[in-house]
């Protein structure tokens, strides 16, 4: 069966970027001048995918704006000529074909993905976390699709961490199979170095058979009383094979204040425009060779 549909959950509160995220989703943060989100959203529609469905909450009406036709700015941006941003804001509006889902109360990320059950069906589909960009020379979700046209399983995004890093992350316990893939015998949420069983660390994208809402279903809340995804996918594992795929990708959690300030000064570095100048202001910054304030 094809996959045609993602889901991006992004209602949850944005605790570790309080107080930006009391009012303004962090996922329309600028990186630059392009929100975190539409590099998410153009993520999935190179990969072929035909819906979006966002998985939103009341807090989160930006995001809804930021994909909708503004013919008041078009018209505006046509009479001034400035026909580069025209073509900018009006590509991704029109190509975007959007379904939008209230998560009324935020009950954790397995529970934002169960709320999309009815705009998903019986399908396999795409889960795509509204605040983690990755970089790579291959589409990562075209990657997932085919491996899960391959497999017919579910399949989630792995990358390589340090190994002092696995405490940050969700690891797999996995066997390998081929080349950058594994089958997946469990899931260990932050574990201590010591206790890793890799460092293979989850990254955020997921491709789930629809297998995996039955087991969101039976998921009793865990960790900070929130429905884990991480559990659920435990459970399906006792029922279905669930691989992983390695990637080859640069990862940028914008969700957290440092995240989010490495993300900017990347992308900066690799913008044709800026990139000189701010490397400049960074260097003089890193050697102190700014005037002092008087
Ligand atoms: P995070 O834990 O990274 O995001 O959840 P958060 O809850 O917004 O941020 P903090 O931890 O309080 O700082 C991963 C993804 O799942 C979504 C979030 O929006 C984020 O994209 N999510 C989380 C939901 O949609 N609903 C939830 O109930 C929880």
């Amino acid at each position: 069966m094809e996959v045609r549909k993602a889901v991006l959950p992004v209602a949850g509160w944005g605790t570790r970027f309080l107080p930006a995220t009391k009012a303004m989703p962090k996922e329309m943060f600028p990186i630059i001048d392009k929100p975190v989100i539409q590099f998410i959203v153009e993520e999935c529609l190179h990969a072929g995918i035909e819906n979006v469905i966002f998985v939103t909450g009341r807090h989160k009406r930006p995001i809804e704006h930021h994909f909708d036709i503004n013919t008041d700015l078009e018209k505006h941006l046509e009479h001034c000529g400035k026909t580069q941003l025209l073509k900018n804001i009006v590509e991704i509006s029109r190509i975007t074909n959007p379904i939008y889902i209230r998560q009324k109360e935020q009950l954790g990320l397995g529970h934002a993905v169960l709320v999309a059950e009815p705009a998903v069906g019986a399908e396999p589909f795409i889960v795509s976390l509204g605040d983690i960009v990755i970089k790579s020379e291959e589409n990562v979700l075209s990657r997932m699709v085919d491996v899960y046209k391959r497999l017919g399983k579910s399949i989630i995004a792995v990358f390589e961490v340090e190994p002092k890093d696995v405490v940050k992350y969700g690891i797999i316990n996995a066997r390998y199979i081929e080349k950058d893939i594994y089958m997946v015998d469990d899931l260990i949420e932050k574990p201590r170095p010591e206790e890793a069983p890799s460092n293979l660390a989850i990254v955020g994208r997921y491709l789930f058979t629809p297998r995996i809402f039955e087991k969101i279903r039976v998921t009793p809340p865990g960790k900070g009383g929130e429905i884990q995804l991480t559990d659920a996918i435990k459970l399906l594992l006792e029922e279905e094979a669930v691989y992983a795929i390695k990637l080859n990708a640069r990862i940028y959690d914008t969700g957290t204040p440092l995240g989010y300030i490495q993300t900017l000064v990347e992308f900066g570095l690799e913008r044709e425009d800026i990139k000189s100048e701010l490397f400049n202001f960074l260097k003089n910054l890193v050697a102190e060779e700014r005037p002092a304030l008087k």
